[in-house]
């Protein structure tokens, strides 16, 4: 332990899953052939269009540094997808900040909330990445259980149990990682209702949205009545443009919340070149932009592929969010990846 290392970092664990990255990385520079189960990847490539609009915007000089919220053109293109696709209405110029991934929209969003002492309620069980996150801020993790025999559903009733008058934040992630599974509208309703009762935000990482079939509908919760003022909305383009490497996510939250957690990221990362102009492009070019994409995720992934290609032993729970894991467990035939909890 290094005695300049403050306690917030030190009360902090190392990504085992990381950790398991690096060991496999290293197997793999040694010659061995791994199977990468893992981080989550998915197992198509960055759709071509955005590659090629990637290349073209670092031709034509989008290497420097832009709005600490993120390229406008970017976020006028996120708003429109929240309008169409979720039913948010986010204001571009004052209510979404681009970020770097939803690994940063998920960590800045916990700094900026959290105060020692509060309480974060996350369902359980969880991506792992979360469980340090409201320790350090000071604040206490409490996982809330949920049950595969329930479809990992949230009552009130199971909120109301885990609440305590220090609550301040409920972190949802539907369609979930490690499970699969999809939060319903009623168990959004249950939450939405709680939240409002008890005057707590709700945290909504909805980066799976795209990895989602029938007869499943993703819903967000930011959506529904009275939450807007009270939900921050976050997704990114690693899971359903295979852009994990690029690091481009956002999330949309009310302009007084966003006015704070842009501090965060004029601080940090104030990143954003060249890539949000790519990933702006790849974003308009999202349905679909490249013949390979959505093919490759495609939920009709029988148990056997057809291509001599075994579904992987790690579909745990394999009815709601099943194809989550079989889209993923194809990928592990080609020999590149899987999931299942995995840290970015
Ligand atoms: C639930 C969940 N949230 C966030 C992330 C991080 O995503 P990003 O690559 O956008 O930082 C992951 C990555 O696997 C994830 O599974």
């Amino acid at each position: 332990m290094n005695r300049f290392a403050a306690g917030r970092m030190q009360r902090i664990e190392q990504s085992g899953i990381r950790r398991m990255l690096e060991k496999a990385m290293a197997l793999e520079r040694s010659g061995r052939e791994i199977i990468h189960l893992e981080i989550g990847r998915t197992d198509f490539d960055t759709p071509a269009v955005v590659k090629e609009a990637a290349k073209k915007a670092l031709d034509e000089g989008f290497v420097h540094y832009t709005s600490s919220m993120g390229l406008l053109e970017l976020r006028q293109a996120i708003a429109r997808k929240l309008r169409e696709e979720n039913g948010i209405e986010a204001d571009p110029a004052r209510e979404i900040l681009v970020t770097a991934g939803a690994s940063e929209a998920v960590m800045l969003t916990i700094l900026t909330v959290l105060d020692p002492g509060d309480e974060i309620l996350i369902p359980e069980p969880m991506y792992l990445f979360y469980l340090d996150l409201g320790e350090y801020a000071g604040a206490k993790t409490v996982p809330l259980p949920l049950s595969p025999a329930e479809g990992f559903q949230i009552t009130k009733e199971k909120l109301e149990k885990q609440l305590t008058a220090k609550t301040k934040a409920i972190l949802l992630n539907s369609p979930h990682n490690p499970t699969g599974h999809v939060l319903s509208l009623q168990s959004l309703r249950a939450v939405a209702e709680i939240a409002r009762e008890r005057n707590l935000l709700v945290i909504s990482d909805e980066i799976y949205e795209k990895l989602i079939y029938e007869p499943h509908r993703h819903h967000s919760i930011g959506s529904l009545p009275g939450m807007k003022e009270r939900t921050v909305t976050m997704n990114s383009f690693s899971k359903s443009h295979a852009m994990d490497g690029w690091r481009i996510g956002y999330l949309a939250a009310p302009a007084d919340l966003v006015w704070e957690l842009e501090k965060g990221q004029q601080h940090s990362s104030s990143i954003l070149h060249p890539s949000p102009r790519s990933g702006h492009r790849g974003f308009e070019a999202r349905r679909p932009p490249d013949p390979a994409h959505g093919r490759r995720i495609r939920p009709e992934a029988p148990a056997d592929d057809g291509d001599g290609g075994r579904v992987s032993p790690l579909l745990l729970f394999p009815s709601p969010g099943r194809l989550l894991f079989l889209a993923l467990s194809r990928g592990e035939k080609n020999g590149r990846v899987g999931d299942g909890g995995s840290p970015p």
